[in-house]
């Protein structure tokens, strides 16, 4: 703690924090961008916060994303211990690589702490028919009333032009996206510079008006190259979120205040 207040590293949280209008900013040094090992100090932080967060029974809804499965590499079995932990995906395929993916993510994270998990299967690319035969199946609505229920959220924060382009997104979908200027993505929402939607992933599981009612949220997102993403969406985040980033993403943020 002493050498965050010497390094400064303390006055950078305070004053992110006064102009995001959240709860909390927890500032890791060094830029994830370009050292690698800034992003697993990231993960540490968020491992660390998420624990501190936990009662003796959670449910704990994670999205995807590379931040996250740092996060889950972080946890580890003594957060775990004497707790009832139940890690679930917080949104139905959204295109990503199968390491990347909520559902995996979810289950290191269980490994990890002796948790348990669940799996919500839901096929990237499908068409209204078929999506809303799949709202009806029992194993579905069940997991998804898990889901919702979760008091924790631990989620990502992406670049809206790299996120789609890594998810398999269609041409249309592109196009709108470049369009209507996003920047930044979370949930599978992609929002522009002030934090309105513009595009959405049709998927189930959390919805953006969810976070507002009274959950713990814990967003994790570094490196200079995300400054403008966190920012964006950090205007319809819920002010209870808990923000983990590290000085590349923070110092190109107050370059604008
Ligand atoms: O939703 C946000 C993205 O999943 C962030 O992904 O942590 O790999 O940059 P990332």
């Amino acid at each position: 703690e002493m050498m965050r207040e010497i390094t400064g590293i303390k006055q950078l949280e305070r004053r992110l924090k006064e102009i995001l209008h959240i709860a909390e900013v927890v500032i890791v040094p060094g830029d994830s961008d370009e050292t690698p090992l800034v992003k697993e100090e990231i993960g540490k932080a968020c491992a660390e916060k998420l624990y501190s967060s936990f009662s003796d029974e959670d449910i704990i809804a994670v999205t995807g994303g590379t931040t996250m499965a740092c996060t889950a590499e972080m946890l580890s079995a003594h957060m775990g211990e004497d707790r009832n932990l139940l890690f679930v995906p917080a949104r139905g395929g959204i295109g990503e690589d199968v390491k990347n993916q909520a559902n995996v993510i979810c289950a290191t994270m269980a490994e990890k702490t002796g948790g348990s998990h669940r799996v919500l299967y839901v096929p990237d690319q499908v068409g209204r028919e078929v999506y809303e035969s799949l709202l009806k199946e029992p194993a579905i609505t069940e997991i998804l009333s898990i889901i919702k229920s979760a008091k924790i959220v631990l989620h990502g924060i992406g670049d809206a032009i790299t996120m789609a382009g890594r998810r398999r997104t269609n041409e249309a979908t592109m196009k709108k996206i470049i369009e209507e200027k996003a920047v930044g993505e979370a949930f599978g929402y992609y929002f522009n510079e002030n934090g309105e939607i513009v595009h959405k992933v049709p998927t189930i599981g959390i919805q953006i008006s969810d976070l507002h009612d009274g959950r713990v949220v814990i967003a994790a997102a570094g490196g200079k190259s995300k400054a403008k993403a966190i920012k964006s969406y950090m205007k319809s985040a819920p002010h209870s979120t808990i923000l983990i980033t590290d000085e590349g993403a923070a110092n190109e943020f107050l370059k604008g205040h």
